[in-house]
């Protein structure tokens, strides 16, 4: 696990944005795992603008996003449907039929899990995935627990998780109590994973998935088993390790 640490949110934005560029410069049909939630939202503001500058092109890219929460339709504001439009879809030439985020307003939800994995691995498999760092260690929605599903699946939401999460919703009540999310398996299969992590709130999380046991108990630690992992963190997400 190699970790980055800089002075701040901007400066983890700009680097992550440059590693994402720099691939795409090397593979322009390159396949994206891709995060939503408040950590890549200053990256997601300098992809667009380096897309503006024309320094990288969407057109071959191919995107998969890591959770949906259950219940919301995609043109939900909180919906992450609707937070990957607003922030890079609508703004970049990715095309819509390389867009995958997965859908939980479905009659089957197993069969979309199995679809979703199924065209992951149809595409070639994720190059990048990005990842944020749940204050409890998730990643995608894999919340702590005894055991860990592998694949994509439905996941009733931690406490903690629906706590960390009211602040986008108008109360605690009106957040989702489940969602579908890519399993532990479908994360680890990247080729390459690079986490952000900003703050002193995600200090403790961070020491963990760094320094701590791996444990299902904490899923970020299980990326210390992971062969190609970029960390980026500010100093105040650093400052236990
Ligand atoms: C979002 C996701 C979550 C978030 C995590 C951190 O797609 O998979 O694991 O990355 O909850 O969220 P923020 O960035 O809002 O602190």
């Amino acid at each position: 696990m190699e970790i980055l640490t800089v002075e701040n949110y901007d400066e983890m934005s700009a680097e992550a944005a440059n590693i994402i560029a720099q691939l795409l410069r090397l593979k322009q049909n390159a396949v994206l795992g891709l995060a939503t939630g408040s950590t890549p939202e200053g990256l997601y503001a300098c992809l667009v603008k380096m897309y503006e500058e024309k320094e990288i092109d969407f057109e071959k890219v191919t995107c998969f996003n890591l959770d949906e929460y259950a219940g919301l339709s995609p043109d939900h504001p909180q919906s992450y449907h609707y937070y990957m439009d607003r922030h890079l879809f609508s703004k970049v030439n990715v095309k819509k039929g390389n867009i995958n985020i997965p859908r939980c307003g479905v009659e089957n939800i197993e069969t979309a899990c199995r679809d979703y994995d199924k065209k992951i691995h149809q595409s070639g498999g994720i190059d990048l995935q990005l990842l944020g760092l749940g204050l409890n260690g998730h990643i995608g929605f894999n919340e702590p627990a005894d055991y860990l599903q592998k694949d994509t699946h439905l996941v009733n939401l931690s406490r903690e998780t629906i706590e960390a999460n009211s602040r986008f919703f108008p109360t605690e009540d009106d957040v989702p109590r489940q969602a579908i999310t890519m399993g532990v398996g479908s994360i680890m299969s990247a080729a390459r994973i690079m986490l952000l992590a900003s703050g002193e709130k995600k200090a403790d999380a961070v020491k963990q998935m760094t320094c701590g046991k791996v444990s299902t108990h904490h899923p970020a630690s299980l990326l210390q088993l992971h062969r190609n992992v970029l960390v980026i963190i500010d100093k105040e997400a650093a400052r236990l390790i």
